[in-house]
């Protein structure tokens, strides 16, 4: 029988630099993955100061986007997202995986994140990636009652593959 996966043999999909074209789509993908979404002007500012911003291309458009910032020998990993249609096919581990190596041969040597304390899905995706917990920061995040804690990853980027 075939699996969900089966289902979609062979997705192609590559990935290119971000654009100021790009952001009404983006502005889509956030709002169907985030209960608190950026804004449009957030992404246009990230473009503007020329962080690293590469988005997902399939022939069906833009279903994955990511940004990371770079300096001071450390990067910061900003935004990381799937389109829902697409997820659990390995496209975001492949996504991080790319942006984290773009920082290294850059020579970063850290790369830190934050993620939502109940964000199941990314937290196992950045452990997997060899990411570990250093930290903590107590209502960080908006939430639809009170506040939510941001648990502070860290990964040596010399330890990637
Ligand atoms: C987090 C996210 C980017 C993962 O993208 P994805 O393409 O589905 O991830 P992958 O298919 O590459 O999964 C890689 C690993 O992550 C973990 N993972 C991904 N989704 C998971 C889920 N729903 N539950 C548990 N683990 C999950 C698994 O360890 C998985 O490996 P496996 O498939 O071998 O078990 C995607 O769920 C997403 O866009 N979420 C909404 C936006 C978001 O929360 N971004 C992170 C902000 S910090």
């Amino acid at each position: 029988m075939a699996t969900a996966r089966d289902e979609m043999p062979g997705l192609a999909w590559r990935l290119r630099p971000m654009t100021p074209a790009d952001l009404p789509r983006i502005a889509e993908l956030e709002r169907e993955s985030y209960a608190f979404p950026w804004s449009d002007q957030i992404f246009a500012d990230c473009l503007r100061v020329g962080y690293y911003c590469v988005v997902v291309e399939t022939d069906d458009g833009v279903m994955g986007y990511s940004v990371l910032s770079m300096g001071a020998g450390e990067a910061h990993l900003l935004n990381l997202c799937i389109a829902g249609s697409l997820r659990r096919r390995g496209i975001g581990r492949e996504l991080l995986l790319a942006v984290l190596g773009h920082a290294r041969d850059r020579g970063i040597r850290d790369a830190y994140l934050e993620v939502r304390r109940s964000n199941r899905a990314a937290i196992a995706l950045y452990q997997q990636t060899g990411f570990e917990c250093v930290g903590q920061r107590r209502g960080y995040y908006q939430a639809h009652e009170g506040r939510e804690d941001a648990l502070v990853y860290r990964l040596e980027l010399g330890t990637l593959g």
